[in-house]
């Protein structure tokens, strides 16, 4: 990936080279330190905003080149909106703005923090940052002929001008390591099939071992032990061997329940015997977007020293067509002892997960599960790239993630769960198959399979991010076609709630 630029915050002083970035209101209004420095440069910026019909509405720019009477070679003016509307977001929003502004040519990005009526606070400035960090990110590791014109400096640097430096680096510590688990978590959406297969996936995930996090990794051996079979009858038609990873944070008390979250991992999903057309199967390269996750999310939660017990909990497979790959009509015994019958071996996220569900729920008996998956085209169709899907058998975590969503754009939408949709899950030879039969309601039948395997009515919710995982839409704080969704959300969800 793009080496991130170097971050620092500074004071407000008039930067002589680079680009420059300031905010103004609706009423193209700047602060007093963002005036001084522009000086009569605000002639030229009010008449450039004229003939550009720029109003300084939340989010929109405006662009001068060389703006006379300063040393900068570019000017950019982000316009903050209505400031007194503004939410955390926004900053973050706007950090991913001005590093959109920096052209690829440019080495020194300078952000003034400030708006017209008051100066941005330290988690302002260190929300701006953390935008800065989450829009740099680009995943290039395999361009080797890029040509000299097109790559970035060797050193960019991004200084955040802001009142008040100290308070800004100590309320960048928190952000700086969510943002980190945002960006593992996309490089392992981005890597290709061949390279992240699951031992290696289980290698990458033992990297959070350096911030303390303590990884486990479960083989074909142990699970057999354990008598996982729905989720080795998935992996066994690869020549690469599944994998369960387990992964603790204990920054909490001692005897505290720990929270859980789960993920899918399967490397790449090729629908295994019953195969998907070609059209666009790269794109299952990314059907570990859960898991990759649940690691990205153990990594921010453990590099903030968050005060919690949390384990993460990943099922990593792939899913081969080959002679010895499960078949349609086969019959699996899961490790509840519930028996599956495999109507189709495309439907394998689901098997992935009633193990490694019933396994954390067992082992840990935490104080609740929640898993993520890119579990169905369905879901795509119901909610497009904005929401993922949410079910849960619990109505205070949904409140809440309603909530975590809507604050830090990772919204999620509740859909139904019901004994409706679950008896579409019955089967005539075994206690249950994996798919409904229609597709008509496919994400919930899929959802309903998954909560026969919650253990002991744990608190519990699947977030279907098929829609938002991977290829999901772009926004000012995310070019990557791997999106890091969820980590984001999740960490807030831990934040605001658990860490008491
Ligand atoms: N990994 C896919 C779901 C998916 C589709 C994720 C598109 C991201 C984008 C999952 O394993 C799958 O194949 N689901 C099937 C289920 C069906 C066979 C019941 C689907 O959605 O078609
Ligand atoms: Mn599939
Ligand atoms: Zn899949």
């Amino acid at each position: 990936m793009a080496d991130a630029p170097k971050l620092g915050f500074g004071p407000f002083t008039a930067p002589d080279r680079g680009v420059l970035v300031v905010f103004c209101d609706e009423g193209l209004k700047f602060g007093p330190a963002t005036a001084k420095v522009l000086g009569s440069a605000i002639g030229l910026v009010a008449r450039a905003a004229k003939a550009e019909r720029f109003t300084g509405k939340n989010g929109k720019s405006l662009g001068l080149v060389m703006p006379e009477g300063l040393k900068i070679d570019r000017l950019v003016v982000i316009g903050a909106g209505k400031t007194a509307d503004l939410k955390p977001q926004d900053f973050v929003k706007f950090g991913g703005v001005a590093m959109g502004k920096m052209p690829s040519g440019a080495s020194e990005l300078m952000v003034f923090a400030e708006l017209p009526n008051e100066a941005m606070t330290g988690e302002q400035a260190a929300d701006l940052a953390q935008g800065v960090l989450l829009r740099a990110y680009a995943f290039d590791r395999y361009k080797t002929k890029s040509k000299d014109d097109d790559k970035p400096p060797a050193k960019r640097s991004v200084t955040i001008a802001t009142g008040d430096a100290a308070a800004a680096r100590k309320a960048f510590v928190a952000r700086e390591a969510i943002a980190g688990g945002v960006l593992m978590a996309r490089d392992l959406v981005n890597e290709p099939p061949n390279i992240l297969y699951p031992d290696e996936f289980a290698r990458r995930a033992q990297a959070l071992k350096k911030v303390g996090v303590k990884v486990e990794v479960l083989d074909v051996k142990a699970m057999t032990k354990l008598g996982m079979g729905a989720l080795l009858g998935v992996g066994q038609g690869s020549r690469r061997d599944s994998r369960t990873v387990v992964m603790r944070w204990d920054g909490g008390k001692k005897k505290d329940a720990p929270l859980a979250f789960i993920g899918k991992g399967v490397c790449f999903d090729t629908g295994g015997i019953s195969i998907k057309p070609g059209a666009g199967m790269e794109d299952m390269k990314g059907d570990m977007a859960g898991a990759a996750c649940v690691v990205g999310l153990m990594h921010a939660l453990a590099a903030r020293k968050a005060k919690v017990n949390v384990v993460g909990v990943i099922g990593v497979v792939e899913n081969m067509p080959d002679g010895n790959a499960q078949r349609p009509g086969d019959i699996v015994t899961s490790m509840s002892g519930q028996t599956i019958e495999i109507i189709n071996t495309d439907a394998e996220g689901r098997l992935v997960l009633a193990d490694v569900l019933w396994y954390t729920a067992k082992r840990f008996k935490p104080k609740f599960m929640i898993d993520l998956a890119t579990l169905t085209g369905a879901i795509i169709v119901a909610l497009g790239q904005e929401y993922a899907g949410m079910f849960t058998n619990n109505d205070e975590l949904s409140h809440r993630l309603h909530l975590a969503g809507e604050a830090v754009d990772e919204k999620v939408w509740r859909m139904p769960l019901s004994p409706f949709y679950d008896k579409m899950i019955d089967s005539k030879f075994a206690d249950m198959k994996n798919t409904g039969g229609s597709r008509w309601g496919g994400a919930i039948t899929a959802a309903q399979f998954i909560q026969r395997f919650i253990a002991d009515k744990t608190p519990w919710v699947h977030l279907d991010i098929a829609g938002t995982g991977m290829d999901s839409r772009s926004s000012d704080i995310n070019k990557s076609w791997g999106s890091g969704w969820g980590v984001r959300l999740l960490d807030k969800l831990v934040a605001d709630h658990y860490e008491k």
